[in-house]
Formats: C-alpha cells, sequence, structure tokens
C-alpha cells in the first residue's frame, strides 16, 4: 500500500463532541481550534458579543432557541495529528442526527459540567454513543465555579450511565478555592491560573507534588485532602486499561476549565494518544481495513440542502474510510449503481467552507449532491464494489398530519417535504390511497416539526398546517404479501405507508399492536422497515 497515503491515515484522529447544552461544547471546541492555530482569537467560533450561535450552527431556528439542530464538522492539525471534530446537536430531539453523526466518528468526547453532573442530554446522547461501543472520553468542565464533590462526580458517571471511570488528573478545589489539577500518572501538579476569557493559550506551569515550592501555590490543608483522596481513589477506582478504553467500557476522565484556558491542551494531548487512527469498517465483503485497503471509499452520513441560500444547494457530508480522495475523481455509487464524479469537495472550517482538494481515511468531506445520494450509501473506486452497513433509522414517537395552506403551492410543498425526509429529519407517510395533498409526518423529538415548518416557510415559501396525531407506535408489515385495507385491528389505529410504498401501521398504544397481531394470522411487524 502507498505509504504517504497510510501515513496520512495513520495521523487521522475523528471524534464527535456530545454535550448537554450549556456544559461548554463551543467553548472547548473553540480551545481546540486555538491549540490548532486555526483561529487566534477565542470567541471566533462563537461570536459572543454579537450573537449567540456558533460557526456550526446556521439556521436562524438555532439562534431563536440558542440550540444546536445541525451537525458540522471541524478540521484541523495538532502536535502531527489531523484532527477532525464532528459537532452534535445538544438537543436530545436531535439525537438521530447525534447517531448519524456518531457513525462517521471513532471515538466520542462528553463534556460535562462539573456543577451539575450528568444532565438530562447527557444520559440519552451518551446512550447513543454506547450503541456504537465506541471510545468515551470525559472533560469535567467549569471547574473555576463550585463543582461537585469529586468522587460524587464519578459515581454519578458510573451509575446513571454505566460506564467505569478513570480519572487520569484530579482536581485541587473548585472555584475560587480551585488551585489546579493532579496528574495521577506524572505525579505533578498543574497550576490554576485565571486568564480569564483571554485570547492567550493560558498560563502554564507544573510542579512536582515533591517539589516544596508547591506549598507557596497551594495550602496545606488542600494539599493533605489531596493525598486523602489519591489514596482513596488508588485503593477503590478502575485503573487505566488502553483496551477498555477502546471498547467503549472505561472512560478516561479530566478536569479544567474551557472558559479559561485551564487544562485543555493537557486534555487534548493525553486523548490523541488514547484514541485511535481510522478503525476497520464492516461492510457487505467482510472488514475493509484502511490501513489495507488501497482504494478509495466512503459512507455517506448526513445530507443537508440549502446551507447556503444563495446556491440551493445539497450536500452529501461522507466519512472517508479508506484510500485518498481526489477533487474531481469519478467513483462508483454503490447503491445507485453508477459511476459519478465528485465534485465541488468542501470542509468545513471555523466560519467558512473551502475547497479541498484531496483528503484521506478518516476525514469527512461535504460533496455536490444533484440528488442521488441516500444516507447510509457506499462510493468506492474499488473495482469489485461493496457496500458499508447501512444506518439504522430510530422509530419516530410522535406523528402529525401536515396540511398545506396555499393548495395552489403543491410543488414546493411536495418537493421541500420530500428533501428534508431524504436527509433524515423527519420521516413521511402517506394514508393509504391518500395523496401527497396532505401527509402524516413522524418525528423522534417534537422540535422536530417547527424545525420542518420552520424550513418549508423559509426554504420553500410553503406555509403548513400541522395537527398532532395521537399515534406513539410504527410497525412495518414484513409480511411479502398483504392487502392493508383487510387488515383487522382496531379503531384507533392507522394504516399508511412510507415514501418507498411500504405499507405499515401507526398505533397509539401496545395493546392495540398486540391485539392486531392476534387478529391476523401470520401477521409480522417489525419497528424497522426492511
Ligand atoms: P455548549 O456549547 O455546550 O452549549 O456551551 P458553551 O460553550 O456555549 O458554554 C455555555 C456557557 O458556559 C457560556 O456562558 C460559556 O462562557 C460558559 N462556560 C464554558 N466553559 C466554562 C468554564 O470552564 N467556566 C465557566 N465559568 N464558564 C464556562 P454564557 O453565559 O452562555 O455566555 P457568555 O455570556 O459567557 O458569553
Amino acid at each position: 500500500m502507498n505509504k504517504e497515503v497510510k501515513n496520512e491515515i495513520k495521523k487521522r484522529r475523528t471524534f464527535a463532541i456530545i454535550s448537554h447544552p450549556d456544559a461548554g461544547k463551543t467553548t472547548l471546541t473553540e480551545k481546540f481550534l486555538l491549540y490548532g492555530g486555526v483561529i487566534n482569537q477565542a470567541g471566533s467560533v462563537k461570536g459572543k458579543a454579537t450573537s449567540k450561535h456558533a460557526v456550526s450552527d446556521w439556521m436562524e431556528i438555532e439562534k431563536e432557541r440558542g440550540i444546536s439542530v445541525t451537525s458540522s464538522v471541524l478540521q484541523f492539525n495538532y502536535d502531527d495529528f489531523c484532527i477532525n471534530i464532528l459537532d452534535t446537536p445538544g438537543h436530545q430531539d436531535f439525537s438521530e442526527d447525534t447517531y448519524r453523526t456518531l457513525m462517521a466518528a471513532d471515538s466520542a468526547v462528553m463534556v460535562i459540567d462539573a456543577s451539575k453532573g450528568v444532565e438530562a442530554q447527557t444520559r440519552k446522547l451518551f446512550k447513543v454513543c454506547t450503541m456504537r461501543n465506541i471510545p468515551i472520553f470525559t472533560f469535567i468542565n467549569k471547574m473555576d465555579r463550585e463543582a461537585m464533590d469529586t468522587f460524587e462526580l464519578l459515581d454519578d458517571i458510573e451509575n446513571e450511565l454505566g460506564i467505569a471511570t478513570c480519572p487520569v488528573n484530579w482536581p485541587i478545589g473548585s472555584g475560587k478555592g480551585f488551585r489546579g489539577v493532579y496528574d495521577r500518572n506524572e505525579k505533578e501538579v498543574e497550576l490554576f491560573f485565571d486568564t480569564k476569557k483571554g485570547t492567550t493559550q493560558g498560563e502554564m506551569k507544573k510542579l512536582k507534588i515533591s517539589d516544596p515550592e508547591i506549598n507557596s501555590y497551594i495550602g496545606e490543608d488542600q494539599l493533605q485532602n489531596l493525598e486523602d483522596d489519591i489514596e482513596l481513589q488508588d485503593g477503590a477506582g478502575a485503573g487505566f486499561d488502553q483496551e477498555m478504553v477502546s471498547n467503549g467500557k472505561l472512560s478516561p476522565v479530566f478536569f479544567g476549565s474551557a472558559l479559561t484556558n485551564f487544562g485543555v491542551e493537557t486534555f487534548l494531548k493525553h486523548f490523541l494518544k488514547m484514541t485511535q487512527a481510522p478503525l476497520p469498517r464492516m461492510s457487505d465483503a467482510g472488514e475493509i481495513d484502511p490501513m489495507e485497503e488501497e482504494e478509495f471509499s466512503a459512507f455517506v452520513f448526513k445530507i443537508q440542502a440549502n446551507m447556503n441560500k444563495a446556491h440551493r444547494d445539497r450536500i452529501a457530508f461522507m466519512r472517508i474510510c479508506s484510500g485518498q480522495f481526489k477533487a474531481g475523481m469519478d467513483a462508483t455509487h454503490i447503491q445507485g449503481g453508477k459511476k459519478v464524479r465528485l465534485s465541488q469537495p468542501q470542509q468545513m472550517m471555523a466560519s467558512e467552507r473551502k475547497m479541498v482538494e484531496e483528503a484521506y481515511g478518516g476525514d469527512i468531506i461535504g460533496i455536490f449532491d444533484p440528488g442521488i445520494f441516500a444516507i447510509g450509501d457506499t462510493l468506492t473506486t474499488k473495482a469489485q464494489g461493496f457496500a458499508y452497513e447501512g444506518i439504522p433509522t430510530f422509530a419516530p414517537e410522535h406523528f402529525a398530519r401536515v396540511r398545506q395552506v396555499d393548495t395552489m403551492k403543491r410543488k414546493q410543498f411536495v418537493k421541500g417535504i420530500t428533501q428534508i425526509a431524504q436527509e433524515g429529519g423527519i420521516q413521511i407517510f402517506q394514508e393509504a390511497n391518500g395523496g401527497m395533498e396532505e401527509i402524516i409526518v413522524g418525528v423522534v423529538g417534537t422540535l422536530q416539526f417547527d424545525v420542518l415548518r420552520y424550513r418549508l416557510e423559509n426554504e420553500y415559501k410553503v406555509e403548513i398546517r400541522l395537527e398532532n396525531l395521537p399515534y406513539s407506535f410504527i410497525r412495518w408489515i414484513d409480511n411479502e404479501e398483504i392487502d392493508l385495507a383487510s387488515l383487522s385491528g382496531t379503531s384507533d389505529m392507522k394504516k399508511v405507508t412510507d415514501l418507498k410504498g411500504r405499507p405499515l401501521v401507526l398505533f397509539v398504544n401496545e395493546w392495540s399492536i398486540r391485539l392486531t397481531t392476534e387478529r391476523n394470522e401470520g401477521l409480522k411487524l417489525s419497528e424497522f422497515a426492511r
């Protein structure tokens, strides 16, 4: 295999950042970029003074609600590594987007607010992480504020999330009494200086715990507390085990304060050593190992239209799994069965998108999509094509009937709603024998309804009326031959078909599902489409 390509791939570290909103994900990302030399001033990612949103956020709705609806990718170099950060939406209603993004990541960084511990959304997003068994690294943020007790925080993670923890460093105090962190391995203290929200990379001073100079920074009581804590932790806590980390069974924990730039670089350095270069991925032709497979291959994990209002474009984001990508190259789109030219490749960089000439296994690129790609599709230059494992869709739990207000705008309505469905933000269904004037939309989180309404109005100039429906369960019918009309069940169930014409039923409760199964002999129902 080409040595240069292999070396490039070995340098790649591709990870996702997850957190409950406000824990400090944006601030941490911003500091990473600062170390990577991508930005030279903190605040470039999130223009705090002027607006409440980050570069990765692009929709007005995000600004209005102060949440991140979409994910984005940022790339930078640090210490001979080429890092791809995948930002994920913090809100649980968009956890499906997070799941797709995690499919493209090799590890995840979980940011936790030290004063709050594990929060509702952390729990949900974490669950999504564990579905993939990827390594999870914890950054406990905001140590410059009063924090929960360290043991309590670790217990919280272990109990709430069911993952063992291994603190790599240990905080000395918190809030006004925060003095820094103790590196358990190196047995040295990294002292905390409040550099404020400064534009510098922070003041840095390290002292061995045995160095008498330490007494001029840390009081005797605090040193004694630290000694006691470490003794307790050494005796009771899990030791570091790289294999457990790699399997997502043990999370290395770091403490710091992203805002004051404390502990961020230490975290980055350790993290880059503990996380992995791009790993093999499963396909229908067996595992594809980026260290062995010479040919280019990638899969689409996200599709997004209208990112740029001036050019009504549609971009397919793909994770390159093996080989080298060159702008304008041809590759086989496996699911479409055709050769396609991969044109206008781009990457997100801080506040702008830039064109890329080449990229390697581990990288994420966005490709112009003329409307042919679907989530999960594979592209490769390998003569004997193969397809990567698909990306499952979540079962929607909320349903609404959607009607266009102005029936003259039927074309835009159908185009818009189909487009948004193809991006994976919503699923759409038609009533058996129904037309497209009135359709049923299913979502995982109700905020997705707001996004749908907003996007239809702003991008397609179509006003809609949403009428909530009482269904909570969806079941596709697995039987090859079925006459949907003759299916007997309960009066409150709804028979519909999906975009591909597959029959399914929406149910109000599980009792109704049971009854329907009993009433129709041989009926096979499943939560996911075949
Ligand atoms: P998110 O992306 O996870 O939603 O969080 P974000 O980085 O936007 O941070 C949320 C708030 O927490 C911000 O304050 C940010 O400045 C603050 N913050 C982040 N890291 C730290 C930290 O280490 N220590 C302290 N004390 N605060 C931190 P904000 O009030 O929303 O914005 P601003 O008014 O400070 O600009």
